[in-house]
């Protein structure tokens, strides 16, 4: 008769259901005793004591005529000891099995801590999100499945109908939609405004407005806000401040040392860093995460999966290594885009030419991070024909791969703008934006050159 391995959870009487007409399990052998977990066989709700689950051991029992489906569906899937794997395994289960009725009760209720269902929490993703919060210098962090909901839940848990923003003016496309649309439609107002000018933002500010939101360095046109002012400036006014660290990352940008109270990002580029996972990281106070996941992921349910937790836990090992080689090819190729004829104007914040270069130095010392953005002489007419022309360089939207990416913010990342919003939003129709990858960067300032020559 075939066996199955049933582990049996040390000092518990075990409870399980003989299918009808079948005798009583027996122990046919018992193996060195070792930290073990639980059995839990379905169907009859005939409970049997078992004597030998009072001892620490495990057990092989028969599998007393189970049929073949049922045993392809639970034979050797009882949840064992952790074998001591080297990496965070892949928790990919959608719900977790409790011991008995009285425990998932207990759960549901917040009296015992312990994982229910993949949308409130799972062993993978928390992982990823203690990494986190430990790299930002945080009390604690959330992951959602993307870098648009880690930031709509910072506006969902953070306003109500009747509130106001002040919000950066040059942001990322689709958060700059969601506060002009969306936000709006639920009677949320912004104000935008320069975020460079720390008493343009105060100035902005009313009695209902309820967050001050910025990017820094600012998605495309790589203007700063002077973290330590804009911190301040929340606390002086008791108005929560938030920024998306994205461009940055916690490697060599880190807000909440500067006093910023929430952090958000995509993390689908540099905390990922290989272009092959979408996902999102909101870290904060432990109060605030925790009111996030109550009230937001567990009922809007913009999560992570575990698959993609993993990649990203995977992909912050090398954060560090990655960003220092994004710092170095990136100051190579902004001097060398400074110093081409075809090229009229660069932003990066370690060109000396950068107007906020002081502060950027002071905010940054680690590094000014990968990206830049320019413009050539033959305006967009010239961009286009650029990004036609690359080859090592990849014509692509997102940020922070290990390949270079190249793209046009005014007809791909910010096409949510119409020509009045991007001029508002500071965002030249010509713009070109580079994420300046991992490549050797001699291969990367060639193929610009080439492209140049052609543009
Ligand atoms: C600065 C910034 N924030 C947020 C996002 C949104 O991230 P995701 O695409 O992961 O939703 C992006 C995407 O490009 C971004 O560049």
């Amino acid at each position: 008769m075939p066996r199955v391995l049933l582990p049996v959870k040390e000092h518990a009487v075990c409870i399980f259901a003989r299918p009808r007409d079948f005798p009583c399990p027996k122990v046919v052998q018992e193996e060195e005793p070792h930290e073990v977990n639980y059995l839990r066989l379905m169907q009859e709700p005939t409970p049997v004591h078992f004597a030998g689950a009072k001892e620490k051991g495990r057990f092989i029992l028969t599998d007393f005529g189970r049929h073949f489906d049922t045993r392809a569906i639970h034979a050797g899937e009882s949840p064992g000891p952790d074998p001591g794997s080297h990496v965070v395994p892949i928790y990919q289960t959608s719900t977790f099995i409790f011991d008995d009725a009285e425990q998932g009760a207990r759960r549901f209720a917040g009296e015992e801590s312990g994982y229910i269902y993949t949308r409130l929490g799972n062993p993978t993703v928390r992982a990823l999100e203690e990494k986190m919060a430990d790299l930002e210098n945080a009390e604690d962090a959330v992951a959602f499945g993307s870098g648009m909901g880690a930031i709509s839940a910072a506006f969902l848990q953070m306003l109500s109908a009747g509130d106001h923003v002040v919000s950066i003016r040059t942001i990322y496309g689709c958060t700059y939609a969601l506060l002009t649309g969306m936000l709006k439609r639920f009677g949320i107002e912004v104000t935008f405004v320069d975020g460079r000018d720390i008493d343009a933002i105060r100035d902005a500010v009313r009695p209902n407005t309820r967050m001050l939101y910025g990017e820094t360095p600012a998605n495309p046109n790589m203007a700063l806000v002077d973290l330590e002012a804009f911190a301040a400036l929340g606390k002086e006014t008791g108005i929560p401040t938030v920024i998306d660290n994205t461009f940055m990352s916690p490697a060599l940008q880190r807000p909440i040392d500067w006093g910023v109270d929430v952090v958000v990002h995509s993390a689908t580029k540099y905390l990922g860093g290989h272009g092959d996972v979408i996902g999102g990281i909101l870290v904060g106070s432990s109060d605030f995460v925790g009111q996030i996941k109550d009230d937001v992921l567990k009922d809007v349910g913009a999560v992570l999966g575990p698959f993609d937790a993993w990649l990203l836990i995977r992909g912050l090992k090398t954060l560090p290594l990655r960003m220092s080689r994004h710092n170095e090819n990136a100051q190579r190729v902004a001097e060398f885009l400074q110093a081409h004829p075809a090229v009229s104007s660069v932003h990066y914040p370690g060109l000396p030419s950068h107007p906020q270069h002081a502060l950027a130095t002071r905010q940054n010392p680690m590094g000014f991070g990968g990206m830049i953005s320019f413009h050539l002489d033959g305006g967009i007419t010239a961009g286009r024909r650029l990004l036609n022309a690359v080859n090592v360089c990849t014509l692509a939207v997102s940020l922070g791969a290990c390949d270079t990416l190249i793209q046009h913010p005014a007809s791909m990342t910010h096409s949510t703008l119409d020509q009045e919003q991007l001029i508002a939003a500071g965002i030249d129709p010509g713009l070109i934006r580079l994420s300046v990858g991992l490549e050797h960067v001699d291969d990367i300032i060639d193929d610009l050159r080439d492209a140049l020559d052609y543009a």
